[in-house]
């Protein structure tokens, strides 16, 4: 059994503790060890009159019992007096159970001046002076505990009770904010609402209740309230008959019902209404920063709106139409640029745990080295600008909640090694809007350019809580699916542990959000520690990889996709566990302190992998890994490995073999052939070996164009971009096959 609560050597002044509760616990401190100073007026229950009786006799029970204890008389409107009486008599004062209460009760329109200004005096005020007249001993001698007693007519409003109901909850706000200064003096300040028979409730409640709840059942909470060893600070309890339970605010997720450079109407927060009072996803602010820091992200949110100033409009269709997918599907938002120096990929590199420990981390945090280059991963970095920046709620139809989204996976392609610095401008599309029930998911594409090279391509998939159930499809063929390791122990596993600064490292590479560093905001979001951002861990896996298959080389790295499992804490252990099964490397990131899996169904494609190049080396039927150096090449390999895959059941689909000519500077550069006729179908580099059924010629430059659905073949075909030879008709299935498999 643990020791039981004693309070020897404390000080404790309650006021009003001639009757009622406050005998209750005059008697239950003296009990354990405490001198009591007890407080009371001693008049009767509406506030008239005084006598110094009902002190005396409580003085007298506790001094019977051999406790220590004295009586003061005086209201509790003379704050100095009484704790003075517990200076005179014990030398201090600890603790402070402002107790002292009287009613006044009439409905509203009856209430006098008087009725109102007493009940203030009494308990508001009281409280207040008492409490002021306590505070700088408690202060000084670093340990206060300070009760409140409201009532459940304060926080919920009972009729005839207005005045007291005012006072009441006014006591609440008076203890949040001595809680908040008295913190750092280890002052704590809680506030009771309790049910009890008394002076105060006989005329309201019946004998049998007035006999069953009684005062001893509320004092064991104000006892381990005020205890040394009790850290609760600002709580609201309501307690009676032998129950507690604490009592919390509870705030919606609300909506934002202003947009940029339009005013904000009352018609907007009308049509708002249902998500403004919508608890089902709320939360419980618990200091005022964490009220209001949600605000700051509010602001930032409506400033990025990417709106046109139209101030004298007063629609507010911009906010009535709500998520309406078939509207957005399609739809592109206006490009981004991302301009860099060889700063923002090293600080990149460090931010996702490279180090110069490591020797070979040399060439991706130092400008001067030879080999300097980007970390495949910062691909994300430039095309998550469209995300933060693009105005995706901008989007006619994707009017949602920017708090509500979370970042469901990630699949980032490279078509070229990044450049370490310049200007890079991303497009982004929405793919894909999927219904899951429970939300909605979209599908981000975003196409990085430097110049007009294809760089890099990221699918972002979004999962918007709340938003589901409105009828859409549950899967989608433009969506990068995730795919589980073998199930065999892995090949390789690499350990790294993040520092507790790696988000606040890492945010400086472009996502502020504050969920990463601010512990208030994190808190909003129900997590007990900001949290490292998912694409740090994704930089993490993803380093792992190139560093064990591919020599940390990044011209091998060819596409990464990683669904985001668990949040990670800065400070915990990565453990990137990995499979290879030919170029393709499994990955699978625990976390090692807690087990939990951090990035699940991962995988990254190598071009190559440098572990065993003999026995995997591209073979006769396989296309080169470097392919002719064009932008189409990482096309082709990535239909070749399509074809491996599914060979069989697109022979059937097809039955045709296609040959390309791609050009470059109007010299056949390359050329490629699809064979989806014989055996399980092959790609390979080089003319048909049999008769092609059609054959094609197209510049590098033109065909991307065709494959990233920028100009439909049959334009390119009619404005002499794309020269078709033999069966045109069999190029529409070959059309759509290339569109699906190369997701691009
Ligand atoms: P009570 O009437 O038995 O006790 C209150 C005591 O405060 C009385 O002994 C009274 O003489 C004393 N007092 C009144 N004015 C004073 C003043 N100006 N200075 C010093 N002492 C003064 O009532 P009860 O029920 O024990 O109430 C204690 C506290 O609990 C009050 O603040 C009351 O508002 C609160 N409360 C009680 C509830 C209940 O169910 N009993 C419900 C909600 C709140």
């Amino acid at each position: 059994m643990s020791a039981p609560l004693r309070f020897d050597g404390r000080v404790v002044l309650v006021t009003g503790a001639g009757g009622g509760l406050g005998r209750a616990y005059a008697l239950a401190f003296a009990e354990r060890g405490a001198s009591v100073v007890v407080n009371d007026l001693g008049g009767d229950f509406k506030g008239h009159g005084k006598s110094s009786l009902a002190a005396d006799k409580v003085v007298e029970e506790i001094r019977a019992k051999g406790g220590k204890a004295v009586a003061n008389y005086d209201s509790v409107e003379a704050g100095e007096k009484l704790v003075q009486t517990a200076l005179d008599a014990f030398g201090r004062i600890d603790i402070l159970i402002n107790n002292a209460g009287i009613l006044r009760d009439r409905s509203f329109t009856r209430i006098s001046d008087e009725d109102w200004d007493i009940i203030h005096k009494v308990h508001l005020k009281g409280s207040f002076l008492v409490t002021r007249a306590a505070w700088n001993h408690m202060k000084n001698q670093k340990f206060g505990r300070i009760i409140m007693t409201s009532s459940g007519a304060g926080i919920y409003g009972n009729f005839g009770q207005a005045n007291y109901s005012a006072a009441k909850l006014g006591l609440l706000g008076l203890a949040n904010t001595l809680a908040v200064e008295g913190k750092k003096y280890n002052i704590h300040c809680n506030t009771i609402a309790p049910t009890a028979g008394s002076r105060l409730t006989q005329t309201i409640m019946p004998q049998d209740m007035l006999d069953a709840f009684k005062p001893e059942y509320v004092s064991p909470l104000v006892l381990w309230l005020c205890h040394e060893s009790c850290q609760e600070n600002s709580g609201l309890f309501e307690v009676g008959a032998g129950w507690i339970g604490k009592l919390r605010w509870e705030r919606s997720l609300g909506a934002i019902v202003r947009q940029k450079n339009h005013p904000m109407t009352p018609e907007a927060v009308r049509n708002k209404w249902e998500k403004i009072c919508d608890f089902d996803t709320a939360n419980h602010p618990r200091t005022i920063q964490e009220s209001v820091s949600m605000l700051n992200d509010v602001l930032s949110q409506i400033e990025s709106q990417d709106v046109s100033p139209n101030p004298t409009s007063y629609s507010t269709s911009a906010f009535s139409t709500g998520f309406d997918p078939a509207n957005a599907i399609g739809k592109k938002l206006p490009p981004i640029t991302y301009e860099y120096t060889y700063l923002q990929p090293i600080l990149y590199a460090l931010g996702v745990g490279m180090s110069t420990k490591d020797p070979d981390h040399l060439k991706f945090l130092f400008e001067g080295n030879e080999e300097f280059c980007c970390l495949p991963s910062f691909g994300v970095i430039p095309a998550q600008a469209s995300m933060f920046e693009g105005g995706l709620t901008n989007i006619p139809g994707l009017s949602f909640d920017f708090t509500k989204m979370l970042h469901g996976e990630q699949y980032l392609e490279l078509y070229k090694p990044l450049p370490t610095s310049g200007k890079l401008t991303s497009e982004a599309t929405v793919a894909d809007i999927l219904d899951k029930g429970s939300g909605a998911v979209i599908l981000l594409d975003v196409h990085t350019y430097s110049g007009k090279d294809l760089v890099c391509y990221n699918q972002f998939s979004v999962f918007i809580v709340g938003a589901g159930g409105f009828g859409g499809k549950r899967s989608s063929e433009k969506s990068k699916v995730t795919v589980n390791p073998p199930n065999r122990p892995p090949d390789a596993v690499a350990t790294d542990v993040t520092t507790v600064d790696q988000a606040a490292l890492y945010r400086l590479t472009g996502d502020r959000n504050p969920l990463h560093i601010d512990p208030s905001f994190a808190a909003l979001g129900g997590f007990k520690k900001p949290i490292l951002h998912g694409l740090c861990s994704f930089g993490f896996a993803a380093r792992h990889v190139l560093k064990h298959f591919a020599n940390n080389d990044v011209t091998k790295f060819k596409a990464i996709k990683i669904r985001f499992a668990k949040p990670v804490v800065p400070g915990e252990t990565l453990q990137t566990e990995m499979w290879k099964e030919g170029n393709r490397i499994y990955i699978q990131t625990k976390i090692k302190e807690t087990g939990n899996i951090a990035i699940a169904g991962a995988y990254v494609d190598l071009t190559s992998t440098s572990d065993q190049p003999s026995a995997k080396q591209p073979s006769a039927k396989q296309p080169s890994a470097k392919g002719a150096g064009l932008q189409s090449d990482l096309v082709f390999q990535e239909i070749g490995r399509r074809i491996k895959e599914e060979g069989n059941q697109l022979v059937k689909k097809v039955n045709a073999i296609f040959q390309w000519n791609i050009t470059k500077d109007e010299k056949t550069a390359v050329q490629w052939t699809i064979d989806l006729k014989n055996g399980s179908g092959e790609l390979y580099q080089g003319p048909a070996r049999g008769k092609a059924d059609t054959i094609f010629t197209v510049s590098d430059e033109d065909f991307m164009d065709v494959v990233l659905g920028k100009i439909n073949p049959q334009k390119a075909f009619m404005s002499g971009k794309l020269k078709v030879k033999g069966n045109i008709m069999l190029s529409q299935k070959l059309g759509t096959i290339l569109q699906q498999y190369a997701k691009l």
